[in-house]
């Protein structure tokens, strides 16, 4: 038998309904902001990434699913949603129609990462971007809509933190004073320390290695940095939020891994979301959208991780609906009655109702069974008796109460009842 890749996962029937009440959440939440979704390419092409995300990110240097198609052309599966939706964004004119433009997703992404719990090398986005809109106003509205989206899921016990990593202008400031504070320890830091040294500093403050951190906890810290303009803009965001009733703590070691940030940038985190712990994780990013077409848009957006999003639920129990079968499975105990069912399934289908018949010639004993295993609400059986009266006996699986119901009047019934 040939397995599974390692770092993906099925997801079987059995447990489909989870990610459709999630997907359903995020759709209804996204639409409520007036978000519309879009849908771009699974692969684009690599050099998009490259500028997009950045080449000093981990994802770009070690995680991208980059391959040349058959026309030699380097193509990359994406690591995430935002530089495809700023190219559509660019590539589709938008800027033209109504601005701001708000947009959301519901995607796969692919990173060559370490598999571990939480972390996967196939994993699904939901993401949403804003693009138009320079104001803290915005970004407030980015972070209002993830988290109603968290609340929305009955989630309690995920944390914001929210951080401001500056401008271009009060960036190389600190830049400066980070080489400054690091260049006497790089010896005892690792190899990816030294060169983020040289590249981008700021990814430093970032790196998971344990000698790292012991360095990174005394660095300097961009907030002291921030220029006026960043100061007031970062403040306003905070105002918002707190008249939103929107719970936050600053940190300011948050970074983000990726390099098209600028001002704002935040975490929504849970102790069971896998050892990153961070469910959902967004931005500003005002210089991404310049740096691929011509002209300046500011921008901001967030994108949260299914996976560790319905691994959070199960740890805090969120409320899930239930895992729902057919609503009618019609049994027939002869011949005659099986076709009859058959034909009722038909009819009742054609009326909205979901049903089942059998396909496997059981006992009515066994169709009883299955239509239990597989959350029937309602068995309707027919018999000789049955057909002559064209009524069928209709048990209700819920209570195990019982009633005669006629054939004609059967959708209605399972409608009524339902
Ligand atoms: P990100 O922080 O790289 O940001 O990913 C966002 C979320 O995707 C993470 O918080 C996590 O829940 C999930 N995630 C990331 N990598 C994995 C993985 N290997 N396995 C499972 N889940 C994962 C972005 O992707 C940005 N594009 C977010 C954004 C949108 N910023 C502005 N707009």
């Amino acid at each position: 038998m040939i397995n599974i890749p390692k770092g993906t996962k099925d997801v079987l029937p059995s447990e489909i309904y989870q990610w459709h009440h999630v997907e359903k959440i995020a759709r209804e939440t996204a639409e409520t902001y007036a978000f519309k979704e879009i849908r771009t390419p699974v692969f684009e092409h690599t050099e998009l990434f490259r500028r997009g995300v950045g080449d000093t990110t981990d994802i770009v240097n070690k995680e991208m699913y980059t391959f040349l198609d058959k026309g030699n052309r380097s193509v990359t599966l994406r690591p995430e949603g935002t530089a495809g939706v700023a190219r559509a964004f660019l590539e589709n004119g938008l800027a033209n129609g109504a601005m701001p433009f708000k947009a959301y997703y519901l995607i796969s992404a692919f990173r060559y990462e370490r598999p571990q719990a939480g972390r996967l090398r196939e994993f699904h986005q939901f993401g949403a971007e804003l693009y138009g809109a320079a104001g803290a106003s915005a970004d407030a509205e980015i972070i209002s809509l993830a988290d109603r989206f968290l609340k929305n899921l009955g989630l309690k016990k995920v944390g914001l933190q929210i951080n401001s990593i500056g401008c271009k202008t009060c960036r190389a400031q600190y830049q400066q004073a980070l080489k400054e504070y690091f260049r006497p320890h790089l010896s005892k830091m690792c190899a990816d320390c030294n060169a983020r040294f040289e590249k981008n500093p700021l990814r430093m403050i970032d790196c998971k290695e344990e000698n790292c951190k012991n360095f990174t906890a005394n660095a300097p810290r961009m907030i002291d940095y921030l220029c006026e303009d960043c100061r007031a803009h970062f403040e306003e965001v905070k105002t918002l939020l707190g008249g939103a009733g929107i719970p936050f703590t600053v940190n300011p070691s948050i970074v983000r891994g990726l390099d098209y940030y600028s001002r704002t940038v935040f975490e929504f985190t849970s102790e069971a979301a896998g050892a990153q712990g961070t469910v959902l994780g967004g931005g500003r990013y005002d210089t991404l959208l310049e740096q691929m077409g011509e002209k300046p848009v500011p921008a901001v957006g967030f994108a949260a991780g299914m996976e560790r999003i319905l691994m959070v639920m199960a740890a805090e129990n969120a409320p899930m609906p239930e895992n729902r079968g057919v609503t009618c499975y019609l049994a027939g105990m002869d011949r005659a009655s099986r076709e009859k069912a058959f034909l009722l399934a038909c009819e009742l289908r054609s009326e909205g109702v979901s049903c089942e018949v059998d396909l496997m010639d059981r006992s009515v004993k066994a169709q009883f069974k299955y239509a239990d295993k597989t959350k029937a609400r309602f068995v309707a059986v027919i018999g000789e008796r049955e057909l002559a009266e064209q009524t069928a006996e209709v048990k209700d699986m819920k209570n195990s109460s019982s009633e005669r119901v006629n054939f004609r009047a059967l959708a209605q019934y399972c409608k009524e009842k339902i």
